[in-house]
């Protein structure tokens, strides 16, 4: 087993490089199946959910070649509308995406139920009511999403999304890209990477406009030729490096970034105590008095990330003063909140609120990740404690924050990994 030990207390001081954005390079590396032609995507993120979706498109026959360490060129003139493999699209969430790539490519896709975080129901009605509304006939047979054209090829129409919905919002964009006629989605999602998508599809030709708005308009066009674009810095990442620092102290250079999209994060780290100096592709984040309490609630962009929530969580575990956190996106959270409470923090939780009494400081312990963010969280609670942090089942980390460790050791932090035999693989030995 592979877990990260930290021994907390120290202030960070540095430079940190971020990394492109998960968020956009899973739908993006997706929206290489609609191209006929070589995309050459550059600044992907070097993380395992990127390695899946990277996977899959071989196995659905697309050719990919490794340019460099952030480079790839896909090439998906020859690929074949195969099955989805069950074992790889399970594993994420964002494996919805190839619905809406093989949809728009074929007029019909068969791909098993997306995996990904758990954070209570993660439903995807919202896309079916999108495929729906272009003419696709869609069920669920044999463990699989079944969906089909009914004329063959997607029809363009105006879809309302009943909430703010990221997924559904760039599926549905998929879709629609080389259906006939045009495409209207109202009630959008605005991420930076619907953005980032939408501009990665023009590059190639297509033709969207309104992204980063809340009303889309996308004109289907007969083919996408070949092209090449880079990826847009990743958001939560470097939000996560922010509330590092922001946590244990010090001052540190988060570079590659774009600090437009980090605004709601930097107004509340802030509000906390932290100097954050804003520089063209960079801010400069420095925490050197008290943290103060603060009231937080999360929306979709340009509200407070939903996916910074557990790390700003763990820097109200050490303000003074009690803040009062709202999970304004999912339904359930806060699972990472037993583990902190491990590390002696004070937080109540009910429903989607919780409420967080810092305490003067966290004590290093034995802690699982559960998720991507709340592993995320549990690094920065192990940084600002006092003693040795374990950290288990990081795989969940390595999900979405490439180079975790050197990034951290790069600013001071004294983390290293450390892989144990498996216990339950010796028993059954034994
Ligand atoms: C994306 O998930 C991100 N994942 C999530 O990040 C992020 O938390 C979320 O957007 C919100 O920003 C990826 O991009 C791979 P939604 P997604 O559709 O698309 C409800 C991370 O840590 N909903 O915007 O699944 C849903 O239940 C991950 O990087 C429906 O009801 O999120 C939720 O309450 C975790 N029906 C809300 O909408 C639907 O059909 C927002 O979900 C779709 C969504």
């Amino acid at each position: 087993m592979t877990k990260y030990v930290i021994r907390g207390g120290k202030p960070l001081y540095g430079t940190v490089e971020i990394s492109g954005a998960k968020n956009a390079a899973v739908a993006i590396l997706p929206a290489a199946l609609l191209v006929d032609g070589v995309c050459r995507i550059e600044n992907i993120p070097q993380i395992s959910d990127v390695t899946l979706i990277l996977n899959i498109l071989q196995e659905l026959g697309a050719d990919v070649r490794t340019v460099n360490r952030t480079t790839v060129d896909i090439d998906c003139s020859h690929i074949r509308n195969a099955r989805v493999p069950d074992t790889l699209a399970r594993k994420i969430r964002a494996s919805y995406y190839l619905i809406g790539a093989l949809l728009g490519r074929f007029g019909s896709a068969e791909v098993p139920p997306p995996g990904g975080c758990d954070f209570g129901g993660r439903p995807i009605d919202l896309h079916i009511k999108g495929f729906v509304a272009m003419g696709a006939e869609v069920d669920v047979k044999g463990g699989l999403i079944c969906a089909k054209a009914k004329d063959g090829r997607m029809a363009g129409t105006t879809v309302y999304m009943d909430m703010s919905s990221v997924g559904a919002t760039m599926n549905i964009m998929l879709a629609a890209v080389l259906a006939t006629g045009t495409t209207v989605i109202e009630n959008a999602a605005k991420e930076p990477h619907i953005v980032d998508l939408a501009n990665f599809l023009n590059s190639m030709g297509a033709s969207i406009m309104g992204a980063g708005t809340d009303v889309i308009k996308i004109k289907g066009v007969d083919h996408l030729s070949g092209g090449s674009y880079s990826i847009i810095p990743d958001q939560i990442e470097a939000g996560t490096y922010m509330a590092a620092v922001t946590a244990t102290g010090g001052e540190v250079l988060i570079k590659n970034v774009i600090p437009k999209h980090l605004e709601c994060i930097t107004a509340k780290l802030v509000e906390m105590g932290a100097e954050v100096e804003e520089q063209d592709d960079a801010v400069l984040v420095r925490r050197d008095r008290p943290l103060e309490r603060t009231n937080i609630k999360t929306l979709p962009y340009p509200g407070f990330p939903t996916d910074m929530q557990p790390q700003v969580a763990a820097c109200l575990c050490l303000a003074q003063g009690t803040s009062v956190l709202t999970e304004g996106v999912w339904d359930n959270r806060y699972r990472y909140v037993d583990e902190f409470r491990r590390m002696g923090a004070q937080i109540q939780v009910d429903g989607k609120i919780a409420v967080i009494e810092g305490v003067a400081q966290l004590t290093g312990a034995a802690v699982e990740a559960c998720d991507l963010r709340a592993g995320a969280a549990l690094v920065i609670a192990g940084l600002a404690a006092q003693g040795s942090t374990e950290i288990s089942q990081v795989r969940h980390i390595e999900r979405g924050y490439e180079d975790i460790v050197r990034k951290l050791s790069g600013i001071g932090a004294d983390i290293r990994v450390v892989v144990t035999p498996d216990e339950t693989k010796a028993v059954q030995a034994g």
